[in-house]
């Protein structure tokens, strides 16, 4: 469809709020870490039901603290929540309620993170971790009609040999996971110090993505390409500091997996209203919106495109390109995505 066509039948649903319209657009989600959709009401109930005790008495004490000023602040709350998962239900819970949101949200596909190096080194088997997420991921194919592919992260705070090992334990369960990612302290920890370990991942027929260019610079976005040989960058808001990186990443269409409350509420940009996303996006860089942590940033993905709506008027004619960059970026395969986009340019024109 030419881009005039497009821009006419987008307009014409100037009756629904643009939010509604956004909503009803076939989206996917490829930046989202199941560890951080633990909602507060939830993490007391796993508490209760495990018996651990939580440094927080109420809802309200919890919500004071995800007061953070960089990614760091963050991750020590979030790792310090992840404790009250241990049993292979617990992960299926988490998993389900997420799902649910998706459905909300208009989601149809989903490539989810997990951060197993989280769990194992409190001593849970990483099987039950993945048996309790594919249940949910199977069941939300069957009943919600949402499809996924997980993603396992390594921790880059840790050490290469942790990142071999944690892919060891993994690979009897290769079956169920689709690619691997790298998360955590980006400062310090550059892409480089993972070259093995994403190199026998891609040996074992996975695909793989990283975080890069959110707190780092945009020299860890082009490693990350290069020596990682990774298929998208997650976050890599910092790759307007390099003119060339700019240019490749417009020619060669490598998807960037941004998250806007999230850079808003870890300080990557004071304020929504000077978020990148949008420039970016009409520069023809692949950019997504993604809810990253939801629980702890104020909103699943819904929110994160209202966001957009509220401090940046983000047009109708933005939002169907970013949702059609989140159906082209992901690891569908090129009949599924075809449908999705069938049905998401119906929907602009309708
Ligand atoms: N783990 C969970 N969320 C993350 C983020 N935004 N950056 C790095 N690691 C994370
Ligand atoms: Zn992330």
């Amino acid at each position: 469809m030419n881009r005039l066509n497009l821009i006419e039948q987008v307009n014409a649903h100037d009756q629904l709020a643009t939010s509604d319209f956004v909503r009803l657009l076939p989206k996917t989600e490829l930046h989202l870490h199941l560890e951080g959709s633990l909602e507060p009401e939830l993490m007391f109930k796993l508490a209760a039901r495990n018996n651990v005790v939580l440094p927080y008495a109420t809802i309200e004490e919890v919500k004071a603290a995800y007061d953070f000023h960089n990614l760091q602040s963050f991750l020590d709350i979030y790792y310090q929540c992840a404790d009250v998962l241990r049993t292979e239900q617990d992960f299926f819970d988490l998993t389900w309620a997420y799902l649910l949101e998706c459905q909300r949200d208009g989601i149809v596909h989903v490539e989810p993170f997990f951060d197993p190096q989280t769990h194992t080194e409190r001593g849970i088997d990483i099987g039950i971790v993945i048996k309790g997420i594919t249940r949910a991921l199977a069941q939300a194919e069957q009943e919600l009609g949402i499809s996924s592919g997980l993603i396992l992260c390594f921790l880059r705070h840790l050490s290469e040999e942790q990142a071999i090992e944690c892919l060891q334990q993994a690979k009897p369960y290769l079956e169920h996971f689709i690619g691997v990612g790298l998360d955590s302290s980006e400062l310090g920890h550059p892409p480089g110090k993972f070259t093995r370990v994403f190199a026998q991942a891609r040996e074992l027929g996975l695909r793989a993505v990283a975080h890069a260019g959110e707190e780092g610079p945009a020299d860890y976005i082009v490693d990350a390409l290069d020596i990682l040989k990774v298929d998208r960058i997650d976050h890599g808001v910092r790759c307007v500091e390099d003119e060339d990186l700019m240019t490749r990443l417009v020619a060669d269409q490598i998807t960037l997996t941004v998250c806007p409350l999230s850079n808003t509420r870890l300080k990557v940009f004071s304020h929504m209203s000077e978020h990148n996303i949008l420039q970016l996006l009409d520069q023809d860089v692949a950019v997504m919106v993604n809810a990253d942590d939801p629980a702890f940033f104020g909103g699943y993905l819904m929110q994160n495109f209202d966001a957009l709506i509220e401090h940046l008027d983000m047009t109708r004619l933005q939002a169907v390109k970013l949702a059609l960059n989140s159906i082209t970026g992901s690891f569908m395969s090129a009949e599924q995505q075809q449908s999705h986009i069938e049905k998401l340019l119906h929907i602009a024109k309708a």
